[in-house]
């Protein structure tokens, strides 16, 4: 009998989005992985203090609702993690009874937003030497950060809004040249953000130059990193998940619908869901609310989305999954690229649902897409022999 394989899914975390991680995790990572019966779960709870744990128990999200989770990490001790031609979990139990250990044969994180999407984790595992699914560290840390991603983007000539993008100190120093430089480049409205936070915080869109100083002082106050952009008139907003390593899958292009308020923070995206939007004939519940599933765009920027879309991947040199969000100017019939999520929240399930793609085969086809990369990096010879020590 071949033995079942060990997968380690990472999820909660130290980020503004530890909650939706676990939805992740357990709605669309660990439900349809323990349908398939083909792996052995091994789940890997982050807690906000950044500490692991494992323990079957917490695949359970009731442990999570109902707020015991809080109890059961008091009475249990973390994991610790051991690199030993892999990675080893290790539970640390009583000193006398010696510890189970877990090895993981492959890595799925379910996290979103700092500590996590954001590269840090798959560092972990390109050190352990495991295949994981998803963008690899570079694409992953490439995304996190708005400027770099566009800068990246326009090198190969993407469409993106243009930019001007400083420092805190940068700007302290020279604030002046950098808002004459703001008046004479970018065309209002502007949208100022800082550089490395999601779900709209920070962000201010402004009209008129005079409010400029205050938008970037907000932004400043959230990151040492802001940029401000040129608006997209006329919006329509898409977004399009992708799949694949060389050969690219794109599911539907998507369009979220934006609340009346037109607000777009937080709350608007994860908490206001229940609400009503407007009865579109095709919304669906999404992981951001409700939206048009397929967006009812015409069908040359239904195109030129996707097209867009797997440029983008491409350029930020994505693998596995991730998802592309993009602004589309009505009247101009151009889309622009904004921002690409590594890891995009309930892996856009629905999404990949509606396209014909069920959640296990979603997360067996995300599997053997990690296995596959795994494959053709340890294919490349990485050790070399030198005279250096002898030299020395
Ligand atoms: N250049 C722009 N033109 C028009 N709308 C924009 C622009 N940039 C951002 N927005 C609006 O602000 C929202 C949040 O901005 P975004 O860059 O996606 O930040 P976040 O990382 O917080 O999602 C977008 O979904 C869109 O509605
Ligand atoms: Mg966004």
């Amino acid at each position: 009998m071949v033995s079942m394989k060990n997968i380690g899914v990472f999820f909660g975390g130290q980020s503004a989005e530890h909650d939706i991680s676990i939805v992740t995790a357990i709605a669309s990572v660990i439900k349809p992985l323990e349908a398939m019966s083909a792996y052995r779960v091994i789940p890997v709870y982050i807690a906000k203090n950044g500490a692991w744990y494992s323990d079957q128990k917490l695949k359970d999200i009731k442990l999570y609702q109902t707020g015991e989770i809080d109890s059961f990490l008091k009475k249990s001790r973390p994991i610790s993690v051991r690199f030993d031609s892999g990675l080893v979990l290790k539970q640390t139990k009583g000193l006398l009874r010696k510890a189970p250990e877990t090895r993981l044969d492959i890595a799925f994180p379910a996290m979103h937003g700092t500590h996590g999407e954001d590269g840090e984790l798959m560092g972990v595992f390109e050190l352990a030497g495991i295949p994981y699914v998803g963008c690899e560290l570079l694409a992953s840390a490439i995304a996190m950060d708005k400027v770099v991603c566009k800068k990246i983007i326009e090198a190969y000539d993407i469409p993106t809004p243009k930019m001007i993008s400083f420092s805190k100190q940068e700007y302290q120093e020279n604030a002046t040249r950098y808002e004459k430089d703001i008046a004479d480049k970018l065309q209002l409205p502007l949208f100022v953000k800082p550089a490395r936070l999601g779900s709209s915080i920070g962000i201010t869109k402004v009209s008129s130059h005079k409010d400029l100083q205050g938008a970037i002082e907000v932004a400043l106050h959230f990151d040492t990193k802001v940029l401000i952009e040129e608006s997209v008139n006329n919006l329509i907003e898409v977004t399009v998940p992708i799949m694949g390593n060389h050969d690219l899958t794109p599911a539907l292009v998507e369009q979220p619908i934006v609340s009346a308020e037109g607000s777009f923070d937080f709350e608007t995206k994860y908490l206001k869901r229940n609400k009503k939007t407007g009865g579109a004939k095709s919304a669906q519940k999404g992981a951001q609310g409700y939206s048009k599933l397929p967006a009812e765009i015409p069908k040359k920027l239904y195109d030129s989305s996707i097209e867009t879309a797997c440029a983008a991947y491409k350029a930020i040199g994505c693998s596995g999954i991730a998802r592309v969000d993009l602004l589309i100017d009505e009247k101009q019939q151009k889309v622009y690229f904004n921002e690409l999520n590594p890891l995009p929240g309930s892996l856009y399930r629905h999404n990949w649902h509606a396209a014909g793609v069920s959640a296990t085969e979603l997360v067996t086809r995300l599997i053997d897409l990690a296995q596959q990369r795994h494959r053709e990096k340890t294919a490349v010879n990485t050790s070399f022999k030198t005279n250096f020590l002898k030299q020395f």
